[in-house]
């Protein structure tokens, strides 16, 4: 979604901005702008709708921009259209302060008709706007900035991250945060803000992450954070371990097609630190065996892909611990008056950590008692900052708006403790342990093996590209994993398609079966697999095409009757759908670049939700 960088320095800002920004793109965004400020020249502004290159070719590559201090922004539209007016920095009347902000403020229509009363006239329809508005009027009123930011916080309801440069404050810019992530960047002689650290990645590695309430005063050389009474609060610094070239294409036609190809070596980085002397060692999570002994119920809570992860846990986490696991997309848990209490384990599961639904529902089952598990990929992020204990995936930055690597990643990692929690509560044999544990040191391995097939995948994307309706349908394992498949295809190709789980055809679905209707059959679940195969021959006898994916020791039973077979090699059931959901990603990579569709940016989509 939005992205903030802002920059106090010795070098021009403007490029520096510009190429924080481009770093930035692959979150989504609608329109873009920077703010500029030099002795000279003032306050520049310039912002414009649509890609970066826009504004790029709009400021000569930031040549036009004289000063060493910014603030730049990407847009996602929430109040007020696309548009240049509506697009970030917005400027105070007297063109004095010019801001960015992340995130909504709630109660921006009483203040906005308040400062009219006033005489304030408004320039957009955005409720940022009105941030740079009551801050020129608090300025005016004590014609101290830090103190001006103050007040304003104190007024504005929602969620922020607040970029700031006025043109009376020459040195320095002022950042804020309440309930959307902001970082801070220190480098030698030049110092930064940005909402997502591959922003900044290419200048400086050391950072902190900004809490609720602070404010922090950026020059080129100090940054001081204060808590929301402006007393100073010291802050922890981290190194951010991330490799630059890991958010760079590589020689890779997209970001998704890269960020499939590394997954064996993003698994091996999840797992491996994780199992010493054959066991599964959880140093990082604080969770005593007393505790794990007392859990009574265990609720897996996500959106979207982390959701899907969430389904497949279900099943696994089921058999393994012998306790019942619920999986309820976050939108919906943090309004449904969750029954959660001190013997409730909260999983939480997030890519990008920043997810707001997920962050609420999150911090509802705290409030009512439940500790919190969190899964996630974005060091620091807000859900690692408050969860009570957090597991990272370590897959590196991904990219691609549809996720691939952070799913196998947390997939993989979701084993792994539920293989721990099973062992604590007694509840996995030993010859059972021993088994997927070596299931998941084969993974990179095997995985390894199906990406060797991508001509294949290719050759049936070809085949299959221009269906207008696609559906997945399995059993257990098999159906959650045909969730993911499904959404990987509609996202990036536009492709209408729904999962099923194969046993409810007969209870409506298959009256939409006819002749030519594709349907990806999955079978790779072995306990079920003749399940699935009666399956497939119910939807043949009703006209289906059948792209069928099983495993390579069943595959030859499913040629008989599939129209087409896709095989992965056989693992562990638990671990199967690490290996399935590999040919499904290829294959909606495959017919999105069939389609001519923009893959790492699929429209309307952005890469972290920090919205509700
Ligand atoms: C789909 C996809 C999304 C995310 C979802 C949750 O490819 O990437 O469905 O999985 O928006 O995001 P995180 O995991 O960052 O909370």
């Amino acid at each position: 979604m939005c992205g903030i960088i802002g920059f106090a320095g010795h070098s021009e800002a403007a490029p520096i901005l510009l190429d924080g920004l481009e770093r930035m793109e692959y979150r989504g965004y609608d329109s873009a702008g920077i703010a500029v400020r030099s002795e000279t020249k003032g306050l520049q502004v310039k912002k414009s709708k649509g890609r970066l290159q826009v504004l790029s070719d709009l400021t000569h590559g930031g040549a036009d921009l004289e000063g060493n201090l910014g603030i730049g922004h990407t847009r996602w539209a929430t109040h007020g259209e696309p548009s240049d007016v509506n697009a970030h920095p917005h400027v105070s009347s007297n063109g004095q302060i010019a801001l960015v902000h992340n995130g909504i403020i709630e109660n921006y229509l009483e203040i906005k008709e308040h400062l009219m009363k006033l005489g304030v006239t408004f320039k957009s329809d955005t409720d940022s706007e009105v941030v740079a508005q009551l801050l020129e009027y608090h300025y005016n009123e004590c014609h101290n900035m830090l103190e001006a930011v103050g007040r304003v916080l104190r007024r504005i309801e929602g969620s922020y991250a607040l970029g700031i440069i006025c043109a009376d404050y020459p040195n320095a810019l002022i950042a804020a945060r309440k309930d959307a992530p902001l970082l801070l960047g220190y480098g030698k002689g030049e110092n930064f803000i940005a909402s997502d650290v591959t922003a900044i990645l290419k200048h400086t590695r050391e950072v902190s992450y900004m809490d609720d309430g602070e404010i922090a005063v950026i020059t080129p050389d100090s940054i001081d954070v204060f808590d929301d009474e402006l007393v100073p609060v010291t802050k922890e610094h981290h190194q951010v371990n991330w490799d630059v070239t890991a958010a760079e294409k590589g020689g890779y036609p997209h970001f998704m097609f890269k960020e499939i190809m590394e997954q064996p070596e993003a698994i091996r980085k999840t797992v491996s630190p994780r199992i010493k002397g054959e066991r599964v060692v959880l140093d990082d999570i604080s969770m005593t065996q007393e505790y794990v002994k007392n859990i009574s119920r265990i609720f897996i809570i996500a959106c979207g892909s982390s959701y899907h992860v969430g389904m497949v846990s279900k099943y696994n986490w089921e058999k393994m611990l012998r306790r019942p696991v619920e999986v309820v997309l976050a939108s919906e848990f943090r309004y449904c008056d969750p029954l959660v209490d001190d013997h409730t384990l909260v999983i939480v599961i997030s890519q990008s950590g920043e997810t707001l639904d997920t962050m609420a529902a999150m911090r509802e089952a705290q409030r009512r008692g439940g500790r919190a598990l969190a899964i996630v990929n974005v060091v620091g992020s807000s859900i690692a900052r408050d969860a009570d204990d957090v597991l990272y995936t370590w897959a590196g930055p991904e990219i691609a708006v549809a996720t691939t690597k952070a799913y196998s990643t947390q997939l993989a990692l979701m084993d792994l403790v539920g293989l721990y929690l099973g062992d604590l509560l007694g509840t996995v044999s030993d010859s059972e342990y021993k088994a997927i544990l070596a299931g998941i040191q084969e993974l990179p391995e095997k995985m390894q093996k199906v990406l060797e097939k991508t001509a294949d995948i290719q050759y049936f994307a070809s085949r299959y590209f221009n269906h207008n309706s696609i559906f997945f349908i399995g059993r257990n394992v098999d159906y959650a994993m045909g969730m993911e498949g499904s959404l990987k295809l509609k996202e990036i190709s536009y492709i209408h398609s729904e999962a099923y789980a194969s046993g409810e055809l007969k209870h409506g679905t298959i009256s939409l079966i006819e002749q030519g209707t594709l349907v990806v059959a999955l079978g790779t679940y072995a306990p079920l697999f003749d399940k699935a195969m009666s399956n497939v021959v119910e939807v043949k006898a009703r006209g289906a095409e059948v792209l069928a994916l099983t495993t390579d020791e069943f595959r030859e039973k499913m040629e008989k009757t599939a129209d087409s077979t896709i095989s992965v090699p056989s693992i562990h059931p638990i671990l199967q759908p690490s290996l399935g959901v590999v040919p499904l990603q290829l294959f909606a990579y495959y017919v999105a670049l069939q389609r001519g569709c923009d893959i790492d940016k699929p429209r309307n989509l952005a890469k972290s939700v920090t919205v509700e």
